[in-house]
């Protein structure tokens, strides 16, 4: 069926991408991938285990050695081939992610682009990792630092973001000369492997980037146990994270983690409402809920709480939920059942314990695993809510008094990743960004993610930053040179 929708079908692979072919798994099995809107069956991908996590890893350590001697313009360019057949193929490579993930369409073009977005920002900046030559203590000695690539890298992505969370890693990780081994999420592999095609046809030499399709714990074990891979970059839940930064640590890997989040979303009463319902729109309810920086408390001011909650319940009645590729849906279906019953659970212990079903509050009628979007008023920091990232689309509405009582409230969390707050009060905007325990903050604005800008977070919410110029030292070593007898 996908097959049909596509203009180029060669982007639909179902098979895994190691050394620059695409190959099944020695043990001939396979893993189904199903559309989450339906359930329908999109196909298989081989089940990969350690055995081919190997041949990647080595023919990785191979290809690496040749591409850290690149000049950086040679490697810029294959990057910058890479960007331009991305975005050629942007309405195929969307299609596809639709029918994995489940997001509307026009939002999976805007990850294609947003993706995309990596390639050509890191294609830039390696052209720039200047070195350094630091002032001498000894006059017949003069002192260097290199930057160099550290090696291969072990990336394992998430479903949430099947195109952008690999380009975001892989993007910066060849810029500076290393090889990367993926393991897709099992959801939604096809992205993935769409895009190692379009890496090869823009000229990246076999072994730099491999895709290894299959279950999680034989693939991560191996990524996270070889001495050859260097650095291991990740996203998905912290309790994930945890696991794979103790198996990296016998090997002492570089690591990247980027966790989960519970973001607070603050509207004080000098805010503009109308701007602050759609900012929180747009931060509650991306991708339906279930990204990392979505708002997960949405807190309130007294003056205002009866204004916003009426606005905002309002603005999201008008939102369709349905299949994404049908034309005017918003929301698509969550990802799986568990995903459907946590959100459940989250709706009914909110509601024992107090809080009011201002819209939605079930399952929708489609069926399958979609839900109803929901706003809850009178939500409580006791409630599991406001602990627990909820990832699906309900809004608790909270209500506070004062400033220094909400930033209390707000920092009362174990994550640390994404923030929000509306005001139109300069000074304040000043005082409650610093004050925010968070490796993000919007300020009047629901949307934070960009390329140009360090992306990550403090506390369990995860170690390392991603985009940026920073982001490409994540895959780099500094190496100091002493040079004497000068
Ligand atoms: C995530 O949910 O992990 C990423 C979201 C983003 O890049 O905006």
């Amino acid at each position: 069926m996908l097959n049909t929708q596509l203009a180029n079908t060669e982007l639909f692979q179902q098979a895994a991408f190691i050394d620059g072919a695409f190959v099944q798994a020695a043990s001939c099995k396979n893993i189904e991938v199903r559309n989450p809107a339906n359930d329908e069956l999109i196909g298989f991908v081989p089940n990969c285990d350690a055995h081919e996590t190997r041949q990647a890893i080595d023919s990785a350590q191979q290809a690496q050695k040749h591409w850290a001697k690149r000049a950086a313009i040679e490697r810029a360019n294959i990057l910058l081939n890479w960007y331009d057949l991305i975005m050629s193929a942007q309405e195929d490579l969307a299609c596809l992610l639709t029918a994995e993930q489940g997001k509307p369409l026009p939002e999976a073009r805007g990850e294609i682009a947003y993706g995309a977005s990596f390639i050509r920002w890191f294609a830039e900046e390696c052209r720039r990792a200047s070195g350094q030559i630091i002032p001498t203590f000894q006059n017949d000695k003069r002192l260097l630092v290199m930057r160099q690539p550290i090696g291969v890298v072990g990336a394992i992505t998430p479903w949430n973001f099947p195109n952008a969370m690999i380009t975001r890693k892989v993007a910066p990780a060849l810029a500076a000369g290393c090889a990367v081994v993926l393991k897709p999420a099992a959801q939604t592999p096809y992205s993935a492997l769409a895009l190692a095609v379009l890496a090869q046809q823009a000229g990246l030499p076999a072994g730099l980037f491999s895709v290894v399709t299959g279950d999680a714990a034989p693939i991560g074990n191996e990524l996270t146990s070889n001495p050859i891979v260097r650095k291991l970059t990740f996203t998905g839940s912290t309790a994930v994270g945890a696991k794979l930064y103790a198996a990296c640590a016998p090997t002492i890997k570089k690591v990247s983690l980027e966790l989960g989040g519970n973001a607070p979303f603050i509207v004080f009463d000098d805010a503009d409402i109308d701007a602050a319902v759609e900012g929180g729109l747009i931060a509650k309810f991306r991708n339906n809920g279930q990204t990392c920086v979505c708002a997960n408390r949405i807190y309130v001011q007294a003056g205002i709480y009866d204004a916003f909650l009426q606005k905002l319940t309002a603005r999201l009645a008008k939102e369709k939920t349905g299949n994404g590729f049908e034309a005017g849906v918003a929301f698509g279906p969550l990802i799986d059942q568990a995903a459907l019953e946590k959100v459940e659970e989250h709706i009914a212990d909110a509601v024992a314990k107090g809080a009011k079903v201002e819209l939605g509050g079930k399952r929708h009628q489609l069926g399958g695993t979609f839900f109803e979007p929901t706003v809850l008023s009178n939500s409580l920091d006791t409630m599991l809510i406001a602990r627990e990232e909820t990832f699906g689309p309900v809004a608790p509405i909270f209500r506070f008094e004062s400033e220094e009582e909400v930033i209390k409230r707000a920092n009362d969390s174990e994550y640390g990743l994404a923030s929000y707050f509306y005001s139109k009060d300069l000074a304040r905007c000043f005082r409650v960004s610093e004050a925010l325990d968070y490796g993000m903050v919007g300020v009047n604005s629901g949307i934070i993610s960009t390329e140009v800008a360090p992306f990550g977070g403090v506390k369990l919410s995860g170690i390392g930053r991603e985009g940026a110029s920073t982001g490409l030292e994540e895959f780099e070593e500094l190496k100091y040179v002493c040079m004497g007898g000068i």
